[in-house]
């Protein structure tokens, strides 16, 4: 069998996910607090740019997003605030835990009816071929142990015409700032993780697989390869994340 990353470690393609679930399983309860301290409220913004990628219709025209990786349903609830009435997401986790914050959540914000949850793995989604407008994932796919797999499946389950749209952490090729970047990541989200969520590991694993993450335009291959066109990218701060986007035509 062969290996892959986990982190800076080289561990079996099959031991990858339970590894990942570990991690999610230890932070769900912190992880939108830690998502704020980290970036300086900065992945607020990133999120926003997704959202416009996504362009939910403002009118009453049905449009059904399938946001993978959706955890605690931060994107989800976004994109129903930015659609109209016909926009309706339905978010796909492989953690029990992340999604059970997110029906809390879903249910205190008023989203019952526009946001659904299902338990699923990226590589192997619980949907129907050719059912969703567009297919959204944020921080996700980097956790993801067989990445083609995940986007053959993003391929799959959108309609011809549907719209991938993945926002993930990428490289900083800013000179000065990526130092800066460096030192930031290896000392600060660690510290940061360690007092707020209790885990300096689980956020040293989230350093260490941004590093590991093939660069934009090797994954923008990766995109076009599982039939995806148009594929564009935009860097963005400076590169320290992404934003994919590719069309099922
Ligand atoms: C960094 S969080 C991102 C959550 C959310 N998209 C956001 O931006 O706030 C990564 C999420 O990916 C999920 N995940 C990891 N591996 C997965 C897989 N193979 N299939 C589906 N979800 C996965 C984790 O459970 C976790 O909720």
């Amino acid at each position: 069998m062969s290996d892959t990353h986990f982190g800076d470690r080289q561990v079996p393609l099959d031991a990858k996910q339970a590894l990942v679930d570990d991690v999610f399983h230890k932070v769900a309860r912190r992880y939108d607090l830690m998502n704020d301290l980290m970036s300086g409220g900065l992945h607020r913004a990133w999120k926003d740019d997704l959202v416009t990628a996504v362009n939910p219709p403002k009118g009453a025209a049905p449009f059904h997003l399938l946001d993978v990786a959706g955890g605690t349903g931060d994107v989800a609830f976004r994109v129903v605030d930015a659609g109209g009435p016909g926009t309706r997401v339905t978010i796909a986790d492989i953690n029990a835990e992340m999604l059970s914050i997110g029906r809390e959540r879903a249910t205190e914000r008023g989203y019952d009816e526009a946001v659904s949850f299902v338990e699923g793995n990226a590589e192997a989604l619980p949907c129907r071929e050719r059912s969703f407008d567009a297919y959204s994932i944020a921080f996700g796919i980097r956790n993801v142990p067989r990445i083609e797999r995940a986007l053959a499946e993003a391929y799959r389950v959108l309609k011809i015409g549907g719209h991938f749209v993945c926002l993930e952490f990428s490289t900083v090729d800013v000179p000065g700032l990526d130092a800066l970047y460096d030192l930031y990541s290896f000392n600060v989200i660690p510290t940061l993780g360690r007092i707020v969520a209790e885990d300096a590991d689980a956020y040293r694993y989230l350093v260490e697989s941004i590093r590991r993450f093939p660069r934009p335009k090797v994954f923008a291959a990766m995109i076009e390869a599982a039939g995806f066109r148009r594929v564009s990218f935009r860097p963005i701060s400076g590169g320290i994340v992404a934003l994919h986007s590719g069309w099922r035509l």
